[in-house]
């Protein structure tokens, strides 16, 4: 029988429509007869939002529900409408959809493929993926302000970390660690942050204590800053908490040669909703249309969603595939889709 794949795709704003159609392109190499993929198409972004009012309605929040899982480009307009002020697409619409989905594991691998230039000078062999908390930290809204605007003001944002919430995602990294060199760094700020640095700490020791094969490091994310640019090679998966992964991926992804091959996946493990995947950069409205934009990010963020949908195969396809391409590139300027096809051609001559 033939498996099916159902996939939600939301193109988005900028330049997410022009890399998601090369990402949907190899994808669908990759699987070949072996899979039916069926796409449904999601208008959702700034576009949407400012032609319609509407950023993510219940009615579509329970369709996207329906999917094995989602496909995003980028959503997000001009940085400087007044009418987007205020984060409204990243919290109506991104983060909305983390929480609804339970998106807890934000899983970004950086890896420095062969022909890609890093800004460090010796960057040796980077090879490693953060796990990120995706639904507690600093990020759930529990906080607030009074007086504002006067000299008394008061602003507090509460970082939230639950027993439950920090145990899935340590769990997650120690598992994303025994298929790859067995090495967990915790990162936190555990002699500052005590209560929540505690909870992790003491986490990450008791489900070491399970896996004695995995080696376990613990960085404060200060010193993380520092290594991650003297040397990158120390480090196999990283898990930490929201706040300090966001800064983290950043940095990791500037290192591992750029936005323009920076993927991610929004999980939820438990399989209970669909995971999301997408390139890490943004809609790059100053290029947007022009097919200037490196489809790369998103085509490794359709092999990221192949093996979280157990297809190992066809995303060690496409990686493969992005690896060959990347080799080869050197300057040549070429489009979005010359890169898009030369990848899927790769992939199929290989399937
Ligand atoms: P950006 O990532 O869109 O662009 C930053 C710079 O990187 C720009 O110079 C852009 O041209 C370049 N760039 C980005 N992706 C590229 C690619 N694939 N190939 C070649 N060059 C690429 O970040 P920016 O400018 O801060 O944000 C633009 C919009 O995107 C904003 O509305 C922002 O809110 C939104 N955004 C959305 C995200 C998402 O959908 N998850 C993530 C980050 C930003
Ligand atoms: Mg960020």
């Amino acid at each position: 029988m033939t498996r099916t794949l159902d996939l939600a795709v939301i193109p988005g704003d900028g330049i997410g429509p022009e890399v998601i159609a090369e990402a949907l392109t190899v994808l669908r190499a990759a699987v070949g007869d072996s899979v039916e993929v069926h796409e449904t198409r999601y208008p959702l972004g700034a576009g949407h939002y400012l032609a319609t009012g509407e950023i993510l309605d219940d009615a579509t929040l329970d369709a996207l529900r329906q999917h094995d899982a989602i496909l995003l480009g980028a959503v997000g307009g001009d940085p400087r409408d007044p009418k987007l002020a205020g984060g409204i697409i990243e919290r109506g619409l991104l983060l909305k959809l983390r929480f609804a989905f339970d998106h807890h594991v934000n899983l970004r691998p950086t890896r420095l493929y062969p022909g890609v230039t890093s800004p460090l000078s010796s960057p040796g062999d980077i090879d490693f993926v953060v796990v990120r908390e995706g639904t507690e930290g600093p990020y759930v809204g529990n906080g607030g302000a009074i007086r504002v605007g006067t000299p008394h003001e008061v602003a507090n944002e509460t970082s939230v970390n639950t027993a439950y919430g920090v145990e899935r995602v340590v769990r997650f990294a120690f598992a994303e660690a025994e298929k790859r060199r067995r090495r967990v760094t915790l990162v936190h700020k555990t002699n500052v942050l005590v209560h929540a640095g505690s909870l992790w700490q003491r986490t990450v020791d008791r489900v070491a204590a399970e896996n004695p094969d995995v080696t376990v490091d613990y960085l404060h994310v200060d010193a993380t800053m520092i290594f991650l640019v003297t040397d990158p090679a120390r480090f196999d998966v990283i898990v930490t908490d929201n706040l300090f992964g966001d800064i983290v991926t950043d940095l990791a992804g500037a290192v591992g040669g750029g936005i323009g091959i920076a993927a991610s996946g929004n999980l939820d493990p438990s399989g209970a909703h669909p995971s999301m995947f997408e390139p890490v950069h943004g809609s790059a409205p100053d290029i947007a249309g022009q097919q200037k934009a490196d489809p790369t990010a998103a085509i490794l963020s359709a092999a990221l969603l192949l093996r979280q949908s157990g297809l190992d195969e066809a995303a060690a396809r496409i990686e493969r595939a992005v690896e060959h391409d990347l080799a080869g590139r050197g300057n040549a300027a070429r489009t979005t889709g010359e890169i898009g096809a030369s990848i899927a051609e790769f992939v199929a001559s290989s399937t």
